[in-house]
């Protein structure tokens, strides 16, 4: 198979890890006038998500729902903030591949199943830039 590069269709989502998830949506929908706030959990993961439409991408608010998993380590390590950017591609299944060949520390062998049905995988920040880096079908 030829290793052809990815096409990346959007930054769809930033996700930002938080502490209170309510009170993260009170704050950034007292500056933002934003058309939809989608609410949701994800067990798996151990996290209450809320996803706040930004003209064509999102913000992911990420809030632990209990002491393991990662979000909750991430904010024990380092407090609230960014966590990770997501780029939509066509199939989240080809983008582990193509990373794979390049030598990056994929973390996901294959795509995960999220919140909303949407397929995701992400790539250890240690072999790109610092960013945990998410592949995301939506
Ligand atoms: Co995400």
């Amino acid at each position: 198979m030829s290793l052809s590069k990815l096409k990346p269709e959007a930054v769809t989502h930033v996700g930002i890890a938080v502490l209170d998830l309510e009170k993260a949506i009170s704050d950034y929908s007292a500056l933002f006038d934003f058309d939809k706030v989608e609410r949701m959990e994800v067990g798996t993961e151990g996290v209450k998500v809320a996803m706040l439409s930004c003209g064509s991408s999102e913000i992911e608010l990420l809030c632990p729902t209990r002491e393991e998993g990662a979000i909750a380590k991430f904010v024990r390590e380092k407090g609230e903030g960014i966590h990770h950017m997501a780029i939509r591609v066509p199939d989240v299944g080809d983008a582990i591949e193509q990373a794979r060949k390049l030598g990056l520390s994929v973390l996901d062998e294959k795509p995960r199943v999220g919140a909303r049905g949407a397929e995701a995988a992400f790539i250890h920040p240690k072999s790109f830039h610092g960013v945990l880096l998410e592949f995301y079908n939506r």
